[in-house]
Order: C-alpha cells, then sequence, then structure tokens
C-alpha cells in the first residue's frame, strides 16, 4: 500500500479516493462558542511560590475533570529541540519508500513501525495519514536514518519524558493522593513510552476525509506536539472544539484513567503537511491496571472497572473493539 505522501506527492489527486471518504455526519458537531481551552503554566509546579503551587495543581485538577485536555507553557522543552525534531520527522518521512520499507513493522509491539493508516479487517475507510511509530520506553528504539535522527528522538523523549512525571505529580495531587502515588502505583519510572509521529499530507477535500478518526489515547497521558498547522479537535459537552490557538512550542495534554478520558480526531487541511507527535506515557506492558484503591475506597459503589494487563489493553484498544469507551470500563 502507497503511503498517502506519496499518493498526493504524484500529483494526481483532485478528489479524495472513495476508500478515504470517512463519513463524519454521525458525529460532526462543531462546537460553535468560543471555549476557552485550559491553559496550565507548569513551571509554576516548580518554581511557583506555594500559593501559585496549589492554585495551578487545583487547574490541573478541574482541566482533567472538565476536559480530560488541556494546553501546556513553560514547560522546559527548548524551542531550537522541538524545530530539530520536527525537521528530523519531516526528513524522515521524505525518504523514499524503499528506503522507509525497512521500518514497515507489521505488529503492535514491533520497536518501530512505519505505515499509512488503514486496516482491512476492521476500518471501513483509509485514513489520510503516515505515521513512523517507536517505542522509546524501556528499551529506546528510532530508526537509524535519516543521520542524526535517533539521537534528536532521544533527546526529546528524555526531555518530555521529565516534563510528562512532572505533571503526573501534580495529576497525583490534584486528586488529593501523594504525589508519587500514581507514579508508584504504575511503575511510570520503569514504565512504557510509544512516540506516535503523525503526517497528514494536504487533502484536496478536508471536509469528506479524516486524518484520525475518533478515540481516546491508552496510558496516563499523551503529550502531543505539532507543527504550526492545527487539526485537533477534541470531545467536549458533546460537541468537537478545534484546538487552533495553541502557542507556539506548547504540548498539548491529552489525560486519561481516572479522569475524563478525552475522545479527539484528527482533521486534515488543504494548505500543507502538518506533523503531529504524541507520545503516550504508560506502565510497564505486563502491569494489570486497575484504579487505585485509594480512589475506589472514596467512592461508595466500588471499583467501576475490572483489571487487565496494559498489554492486553492495548491489543484490544488495536481491535478497535473500545469504540470511545475503555475497555475497562465494567460495562
Ligand atoms: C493522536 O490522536 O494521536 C494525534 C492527534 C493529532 O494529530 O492532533
Ligand atoms: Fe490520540
Amino acid at each position: 500500500m502507497f503511503s498517502i505522501k506519496s499518493q498526493v506527492e504524484s500529483g494526481c489527486l483532485t478528489s479524495v479516493p472513495p476508500r478515504y471518504v470517512f463519513d463524519k455526519s454521525s458525529s460532526d458537531c462543531i462546537s460553535s462558542e468560543a471555549e476557552t481551552i485550559p491553559t496550565i503554566d507548569v513551571s509554576l509546579l516548580t518554581f511557583g511560590t506555594p500559593d501559585q503551587r496549589s492554585k495551578v495543581i487545583q487547574d490541573i485538577g478541574n482541566a482533567c475533570r472538565d476536559w480530560g485536555f488541556f494546553i501546556i507553557i513553560n514547560h522546559g522543552v527548548p524551542e531550537t529541540l522541538r524545530d530539530e525534531m520536527l525537521k528530523g520527522c519531516q526528513s524522515f518521512f521524505n525518504q523514499t519508500e524503499e528506503e522507509k520499507k525497512e521500518f514497515s513493522g507489521k505488529q503492535l509491539f514491533d520497536p518501530i513501525s512505519y505505515g499509512t493508516s488503514f486496516n482491512t479487517n476492521i476500518d471501513s475507510s483509509f485514513f489520510w495519514r503516515d505515521y513512523l511509530k517507536m517505542w522509546v520506553r524501556p528499551n529506546f528504539r528510532a530508526p537509524h536514518k535519516p543521520a542524526g535522527f535517533s539521537e534528536t528522538v532521544r533527546e526529546y523523549c528524555k526531555r518530555s519524558q521529565e516534563v510528562a512525571s512532572e505533571l503526573v505529580r501534580g495529576i497525583s495531587e490534584s486528586l488529593g493522593l501523594e504525589e508519587r502515588y500514581i507514579e508508584k502505583t504504575y511503575d511510570l519510572e520503569v514504565g512504557s513510552q510509544l512516540l506516535v509521529v503523525n503526517l497528514y499530507p494536504p487533502c484536496p477535500e478536508p471536509e469528506v476525509a479524516i486524518g484520525l478518526p475518533p478515540h481516546t489515547d491508552h496510558g496516563i497521558l499523551t503529550l502531543l506536539m505539532q507543527n504550526e498547522l492545527p487539526g485537533l479537535q477534541v470531545m467536549h459537552n458533546g460537541k468537537w472544539v478545534p484546538v487552533n490557538d495553541s502557542p507556539p512550542n506548547s504540548f498539548l495534554i491529552l489525560t486519561n484513567g481516572k479522569y475524563k478520558s478525552v475522545v479527539h480526531r484528527a482533521v486534515v487541511n488543504n494548505k500543507d503537511a502538518r506533523i503531529s507527535l504524541g507520545t503516550a506515557y504508560g506502565p510497564p506492558l505486563d502491569t494489570v491496571v486497575s484504579p487505585a484503591p485509594e480512589l475506589v475506597d472514596c467512592e461508595s459503589h466500588g471499583s467501576r472497572y475490572r483489571g487487565i494487563k496494559y498489554r492486553d489493553y492495548l491489543v484490544l484498544q488495536k481491535a478497535n473493539q473500545l469504540d470511545r469507551k475503555s475497555c475497562l470500563d465494567r460495562v
């Protein structure tokens, strides 16, 4: 199967081929209100006064509860690293199909897999997206070409992991738990980290195709970084809210677990290629994930979720059996 990038660049696509047409009608209610997406200054977690720190923890809690999504600024990952990372990803995709073939993994747990979005067994349409996935923890893997790419990915993962840990601690406290509670309970210090680079080439009819269909992410949280083109939409109060005005060098944070697991999708545009980079942080693959006992005890009707190995959860999610809900749901 040809990448969507190579099909677009062949110059013969003036409309969306039928198999890429995605029916959005059943779910396409775009919010008409000017919604303010929560923005969190994460530097206050480390450098703020005690008052600023508790206020920001409260804001994180509210954002997780109301949206399952927020934007962070002042996270400490240098803009130069972001730019280098985006450039490296673009150079990866700019290689010939022959060169990239070496990285075309087939299985969910292949350390590296390059491909284009389709799954003939379960998806009724193809998506306007090529991707490169890398498991960067517990064992770091990244393509050895283009030159220097792997080193950039390593540095980016290290720095963004520090931000994720900081946030997880803030989230833990916002739930009234000890700062390191989530990290310890889910073994995050030796956890898994999946980096997914998405390339959405320009599309001649953006309204009839989709980059990524509605879904929720796995893991504890996802840090999303993007080039200057918007495309992410998050579901809020039953309507899609386009995330159009995130500040440059900000991260978009999608949360999961105890808090709301935000449904989101990526739409495409007809101007230029959009790149986004999602880094999902989760427990080690063999950890059984279930709600923290401290939280279950607080709820009078007991656990709403069953325990499942994180590895099996990912397999279920890949098989698309979750359909906008978590496979931890009891019903
Ligand atoms: C994702 O959901 O993994 C990516 C979304 C995006 O490209 O904005
Ligand atoms: Fe996602």
